[in-house]
């Protein structure tokens, strides 16, 4: 029998419609499931996205649902983007308690209906929001996973493209550690189409990029009001499609540590092999001293946070 492949976004809002959009137009999956808790928003979003088929000349089935979780069914991966988003002036952290509340009942209603999904949180503080999710899902490691690096190298590899004057395609980067002002580029493993990009910029423009790259979020919400949208929903359905279409691919993603880099029950960014089972590998570079100091720094921020979770007994 052919396989139809769905994918169901929750949380119809700037980065859910931007990622279902993105997931349809590239016929990532035969159809996306919008489900928001408001009333006929995700119904209307889904149908304006589905009204964009015959004019980018595509045919996944975009549908859209206020919160009846019995249409998201038999979804093989499920991106959670429901909370609030950073306004100005807050930090991700202090969206924790409301968020952790949502992620946990989004997770409890979406298992009975797809308990073979992948799941993918985009929620913030996105680290322990996955962690979050892990604990409600109790679910094996490799099948929950967050997406945070695939959207701060984006911004990384975009800003060495316009300092570069070359191609982003050409940029390669690993980036590590938490979703916040704690994360950390990673320069030595930076290439331009295999140039190591130190050989191309001197060090100063390099480590301006590399600032701007951990506040890439924020320099965002500061312009906007709000946080960002394009680039976080396209950087969740690159990770959906490696997983739907068993791509392999080497992407820094938020995943469940067990001793990897000397840190352990915890969810922190690192490179993974994303694929069908999800997280089917976790990456250990041989860091130098400065960059597992570095990436230990940025786990103590993350597990701060986490312990306030617990904490919270959300
Ligand atoms: P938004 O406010 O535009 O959309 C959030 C949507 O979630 C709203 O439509 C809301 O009605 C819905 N929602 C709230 N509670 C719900 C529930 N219980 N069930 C279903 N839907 C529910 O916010 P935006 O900009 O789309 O951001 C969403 C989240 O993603 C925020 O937490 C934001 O901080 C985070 N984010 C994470 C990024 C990352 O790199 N991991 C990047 C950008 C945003
Ligand atoms: C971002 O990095 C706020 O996490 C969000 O754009």
């Amino acid at each position: 029998m052919i396989q139809r492949t769905k994918v169901t976004v929750v949380g119809a809002g700037n980065v859910g419609a931007t990622c279902a959009d993105v997931l349809a137009t590239r016929e990532v999956c035969n159809e996306v499931v919008l489900l928001d808790i408001k009333e006929g928003f995700a119904e209307g979003k889904a149908l304006d996205i589905w009204e964009t088929s015959p004019v980018n000349s595509y045919d996944t089935r975009t549908v859209g649902s206020t919160n009846d979780y019995s249409k998201t069914a038999g979804s093989d991966v499920v991106v959670i983007t429901s909370g609030l988003p950073r306004k100005p002036g807050m930090s991700r952290d202090d969206l924790i308690a409301t968020n952790a509340g949502i992620v946990k009942s989004v997770t409890e209603q979406i298992l009975p209906h797809s308990p073979e999904a992948i799941i993918v949180i985009v929620s913030n503080p996105l680290d322990v929001m996955t962690y979050q999710a892990w604990k409600t899902a109790g679910l094996p490691d490799h099948r929950v996973v967050g997406m945070a690096g695939v959207l701060d190298t984006a911004r990384y590899r975009a800003f060495l493209a316009e300092a570069l004057n070359v191609s982003p395609k050409d940029i390669q980067a690993v980036l590590m550690g938490g979703h916040g002002d704690t994360m950390v580029p990673l320069p030595r493993y930076t290439t331009v189409s295999g140039i190591p990009v130190t050989e191309m910029i001197d060090a100063d423009a390099l480590e301006a990029i590399v600032q701007r790259t951990k506040k890439g979020g924020g320099e965002i919400v500061q312009l906007l009001g709000t946080s960002a949208w394009y680039a976080p929903g396209a950087a969740a359905a690159q990770m959906v499609e490696a997983i739907v279409k068993d791509q392999k691919r080497i992407f820094p993603c938020c995943a469940r540590l067990t001793g990897q880099y000397g840190l352990s029950d915890m969810y922190l960014g690192v490179p993974v092999k994303l694929g069908a089972k999800g997280v089917e590998e976790i990456i250990e570079l041989e860091l130098n001293g400065d960059e597992m100091a570095l990436l230990h720094e940025s786990a103590k921020a993350v597990k701060e946070v986490a312990d306030l979770l617990d904490g919270m007994g959300v």
